[in-house]
């Protein structure tokens, strides 16, 4: 019984050589950090965005998860899927249901894939609040 019988070869594909791993630096305007977990297992994901202010392209995209094998490839898929897009698309553009159909994770691993779908969400109103806060602070004239 081994875990590549269990899971479909693009889970593992994803797990073994996950995309955009890494950090954005969190105290930079431009990015937005989303950083959840998942109630049922203690899991943790943090999903960062760069975002160009002028297109609002998603320029960069990096996570980290502490997680489960599904949870990876879940966060590794998504990565992938934003990367390029605009950050108000994104927002609505990942449905976890869509990355546990394309995986093929089993019902008791919808959470995980949750778990990304909640990330992106995350860090695009972390990116949201701080351009907020900077377009007061421009009309402060701060
Ligand atoms: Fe616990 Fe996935 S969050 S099994
Ligand atoms: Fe925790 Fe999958 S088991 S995220």
């Amino acid at each position: 019984r081994t875990s590549a019988r269990l899971y479909h070869e693009k889970v593992i594909d994803h797990y073994e050589r996950p995309r955009n791993v890494g950090s954005l630096p969190k105290s930079s305007v431009h990015v937005g950090t989303g950083l959840v977990g998942a109630p049922a297992c203690g899991d943790v994901m943090k999903l960062q965005i760069l975002v160009d202010e002028e297109t609002g392209e998603i320029r960069d995209v990096k996570f980290k998860t502490f997680g489960c094998g599904s949870a990876i490839a879940s966060s590794s898929l998504v990565t992938e899927k934003i990367k390029g897009m605009k950050v108000w698309d994104a927002k609505t553009a990942v449905k976890n249901t869509d990355i546990a159909k394309e995986l093929r994770l089993p019902p008791v691993k919808l959470h995980c894939s949750m778990l990304a779908e909640d990330a992106i969400k995350s860090a695009v109103k972390d990116w949201e609040a701080k351009r907020e806060l900077r377009q007061q602070m421009k009309a402060a004239n701060v």
